[in-house]
């Protein structure tokens, strides 16, 4: 456990994960634990200071979500943000009501540079507001350090006892200063000490899985993407040759990933590998078939296929590890503490298909960029590190329709001159995501004197925070032409480039 923690009671507000991410900011580590944690639980993280997260329930409701009785009088710091305000207030004897009207979006609220939270913010200062309640009352023992015309208590205090309470969102980014009053909360009021990175988390990471390990054998599925390469590296680092990895080249992953995958992982990481060469295999099962769902379900059952027949020949290994990072665990909902090995009755997909009960999943405390940092920390290269997001199903579900290796090869090389062009003009970690496609459409074209009659592919560019909706990247034109220029001229069958300027939703981030 980190010297350091901060824990973050998630009472169901859509910004508690940026609440965790915003502490790791400040090099101080966060933990989201459920509202309805005992005192027990909550005394056994030894916390530096409690965040109560905001929250869609009133806290009038009889039913509302609560936590522990006693949380106030154990003599940590507590900040309460919105929903975690308002249930300060009420369950210290202050009065919570609904306001007139929903206040929604920046608000202009008056701060008290007195109280510690806002010693660096503005006299007035611009805060995110989402709430139809409010604290109309004071508990005994608090202050008004904050108020707004509709809101004239944004920010209450009780600077003896260190509990603070903001009706506003300082973790999200359109609140001036938010993330000072942050740092202010966690260096002055609880004393944090800002140590928490990434090569001390690796080596005491290192540690765990080797305590909990022991001499067990595991077995890890490498796919093309970043965690589970982070998740190598570690296990690497942690229990060498008791790691066996295993790597389905399906035959859809984008140009020269199998072979740097591969590189790294018997060359600079010496682990058991086994590269698995399906491509033929996939092609065979994919041919004539057209409709997106069917392939995406037939690539996902063939690779089961693939990796159950792998592990056969591998024997009985001990368990099984996974890279699973810590937004699929605050979304699951399974938010507790982790132990390096899982027991699991639950354990779903392929490590059940597999007969493996229990789990590793070295990195379900993070966050995709912690992930990298970590990747970084252990020696994995930088391109690797830096890979886009990628599906599952990989260049399978970006040409549209029935497959052949001609049109994989068409977006896996289209890919790689996008991928050359964005990278050169240097905002490759501006995007999100990127990629190319190849529509079902062909279209009339000249080349030289010859009447062509070939494919158009097409350019997805995104930025998003969450992939749940994204905005189309606007790639300048220069940069557009040399890609277009680039891809028509060297890659086989493409008369034509396109560029996707659709937004999510209406359109989702990949094509099929
Ligand atoms: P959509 O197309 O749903 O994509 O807007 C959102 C994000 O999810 C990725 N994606 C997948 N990832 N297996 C994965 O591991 C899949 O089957 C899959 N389908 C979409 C997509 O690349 C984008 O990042």
């Amino acid at each position: 456990m980190p010297k350091d923690t901060i824990l973050i009671l998630n009472f169901g507000g859509q910004y508690t994960q940026l609440i965790a991410r915003r502490v790791r900011q400040h090099h101080v580590y966060s933990q989201v634990i459920p509202y309805s944690a005992s005192l027990e639980e909550i005394k056994s993280y030894e916390p530096r200071g409690i965040i109560f997260s905001g929250g869609p329930s009133s806290v009038l409701d009889a039913d509302a979500p609560r936590c522990a009785s006693g949380i106030f009088e154990l003599g940590i710091p507590v900040l309460g943000i919105c929903y975690g305000m308002q249930l300060m207030g009420h369950l210290l004897g202050g009065r919570v009501e609904a306001a007139d009207k929903r206040e929604y979006g920046l608000v202009n609220v008056k701060m008290n540079h007195l109280c510690s939270l806002f010693a660096d913010t503005d006299a007035r200062n611009a805060c995110w507001m989402s709430h139809t309640y409010q604290v109309t009352a004071l508990p005994d023992g608090f202050e008004t350090v904050a108020s707004s015309d509709s809101c004239p208590i944004a920010a209450m205090a009780n600077r003896e006892k260190r509990l603070y309470g903001v009706q506003f969102h300082p973790e999200v980014t359109h609140t001036q200063n938010g993330m000072s009053m942050l740092k202010r909360f966690l260096f002055d009021v609880c004393g944090c000490a800002g140590d928490w990175e990434m090569g001390s988390y690796a080596q005491q990471q290192i540690g765990a899985i080797r305590e909990a390990v022991g001499k067990d054998t595991v077995l890890l599925g490498l796919s093309g993407g970043v965690d589970s390469a982070v998740a190598a590296a570690l296990l690497s680092k942690a229990i060498g040759d008791q790691l066996t990895c295993v790597f389905v080249d399906h035959g859809f992953l984008r140009k020269d990933e199998f072979e740097q995958v591969r590189d790294v992982f018997t060359h600079t990481f010496k682990t058991r590998l086994i590269a698995v060469d399906a491509r033929a295999h996939f092609m065979d099962r994919l041919r004539g078939v057209a409709d997106p769902e069917t392939k995406r379900k037939i690539i996902g059952r063939e690779f089961v296929e693939v990796f159950k027949e792998e592990s056969r020949k591998l024997g009985k290994l001990d368990h099984f590890a996974q890279g699973t990072i810590y937004p699929d665990v605050i979304e699951s909902g399974a938010v507790q503490g982790s132990h390096v090995i899982k027991s699991h009755h639950n354990v779903g997909g392929l490590p059940a298909e597999l007969g493996f009960t229990t789990l590793i999943e070295p990195l379900r405390m993070l966050f995709k960029d912690e992930v990298r940092q970590l990747g970084i920390a252990l020696g994995l290269p930088a391109a690797l590190v830096w890979r886009q997001p990628f599906p599952g199903p990989g260049l399978a579900i970006r040409v549209m329709g029935e497959l052949t290796e001609e049109k994989v090869a068409i977006v896996r090389e289209s890919d790689a001159i996008l991928r050359e062009e964005i990278a050169q003009a240097g905002i490759d970690r501006d995007i999100s995501q990127y990629f190319t496609v190849l529509t079902g459409t062909r279209s009339v074209g000249v080349m030289g004197d010859e009447r062509t009659y070939d494919y158009a592919v097409a350019i997805r560019a995104v930025t998003t925070d969450d992939f749940m909706t994204a905005d189309w990247y606007r790639i300048p034109y220069d940069t557009l032409a040399l890609i277009s220029r680039r891809i028509v001229n060297e890659v086989k069958h493409v008369n034509r480039v396109l560029l996707d300027v659709t937004t999510k939703p209406p359109a989702s981030v990949e094509w099929e």
